[in-house]
């Protein structure tokens, strides 16, 4: 099947049933997506088609097939980080970054979405999405960071 992926076109030879993260890490060695439940209940496996975050652990790659895959590596455009990667970057929000890419992607599409989102937007939007390391005010202001300098 072929997948669009960064804008990249792909060819995989990959089972229907198989989540689109293993394929994305294991077949195509493209691993910002990181594997954290496994079932939907983390984020850290997050990534956009056609704009919405998905969790793409428990995506069946078929379904992707014909639409537009974002990962982490997709957000920077001519060696330009994203807002959004820009904005955590300068809050310092991370401590293991596990969570990272799974973040960022949420936080992308929340302001793909909704541009000025209130702390009760984000925390609603965000809510899937789990740090261990308990980073969420960062997070928070990170998001308003991002959303600052997208408005400007
Ligand atoms: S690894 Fe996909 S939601 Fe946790
Ligand atoms: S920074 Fe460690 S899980 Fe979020």
């Amino acid at each position: 099947m072929l997948l669009t992926i960064n804008g990249i076109k792909h060819e995989v030879n990959a089972e229907a049933g198989a989540s689109l993260l293993s394929v994305l890490r294991d077949d195509l060695d493209i691993t910002g997506s990181k594997y954290g439940c496994g079932e939907g209940a983390c984020g850290a496996c997050t990534v956009l088609v056609d704009g919405s975050a998905i969790r793409s652990c428990i995506t069946p790659v078929s379904l992707v097939a014909g639409k537009e895959i974002t990962t982490v590596e997709g957000l920077e455009k001519n060696g330009m980080l994203h807002p959004v990667q820009e904005a955590f970057l300068r809050s310092d929000t991370f401590q293991c970054t596990y969570c990272a890419s799974g973040m960022i992607m949420s936080s992308v599409s929340l302001l793909m979405k909704n541009p000025k989102p209130t702390d009760a937007d984000i925390v609603t939007a965000m809510n899937g999405n789990i740090c261990r390391c308990g980073t969420y005010p960062r997070i928070i202001k990170a998001i308003k960071i991002a959303a600052e300098s997208q408005n400007k």
